[in-house]
């Protein structure tokens, strides 16, 4: 697929099949968030795949009863590895790791996009539960929790609201 076509393609999809995704693919999309680029080179960033049932129920409540989270068949919860990069970065290094995990996520989600299979970021959940739920330690932050599976939808391209200042040129 050629870039500029898959960046405006892709959509959040929140509706799925049963399916399950095959391991090797998983892999495969994480070798693909590997590619993102990272502060240092550190990869300061962590995924916890998750196809367990009772697990994404669980996830779904720390993501305020997401229904979509727990439908999915797989779930990967992308985190910042905030020791990683504060070892070399110091304070500075939590910000890093952040955007690690980011980038990161960004090329999971263009890569399941380019798979066929339909993905949203969720980044709306109560840290410490999800921290709980999947033994992360203090140090490791919890950024996204990506939801994918077959698409069972295909919606609309939203809007993209545009504000004033938004983009600016010093020339
Ligand atoms: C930081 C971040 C957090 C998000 N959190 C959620 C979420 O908790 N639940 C959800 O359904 N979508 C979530 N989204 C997806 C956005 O709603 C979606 O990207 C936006 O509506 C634009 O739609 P599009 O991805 O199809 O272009 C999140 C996206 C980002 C980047």
């Amino acid at each position: 697929m050629n870039l500029i076509d898959a960046l405006k393609s892709r959509r959040s999809i929140r509706r799925y099949q049963s399916r399950p995704i095959p391991k090797d693919l998983a892999k495969s999309l994480i070798d693909a968030a590997q590619t993102a680029p990272s502060a240092g080179n550190l990869s300061a960033r962590r995924y916890v795949l998750v196809s367990n049932e009772d697990m994404r129920r669980l996830l779904a409540a720390a993501a305020y009863g997401q229904e979509h989270i727990e439908e999915a068949p797989l779930l990967i919860a992308v985190c910042a590895d905030v020791k990683a990069s504060s070892v070399r970065y110091g304070s500075r290094g939590g910000l890093y790791a952040i955007q690690d995990a980011d980038a990161a996520t960004m090329c999971l989600l263009l890569a399941a996009h380019d798979a066929g299979l339909g993905a949203c970021w969720n980044g709306a959940f109560d840290d410490d539960m999800v921290r709980e739920a999947l033994h992360l330690e203090d140090d490791v932050l919890p950024v996204a929790i990506v939801s994918l599976g077959w698409p069972e939808e295909s919606p609309a391209r939203p809007e993209r609201t545009r504000r004033v200042g938004e983009v600016s040129w010093i020339d």
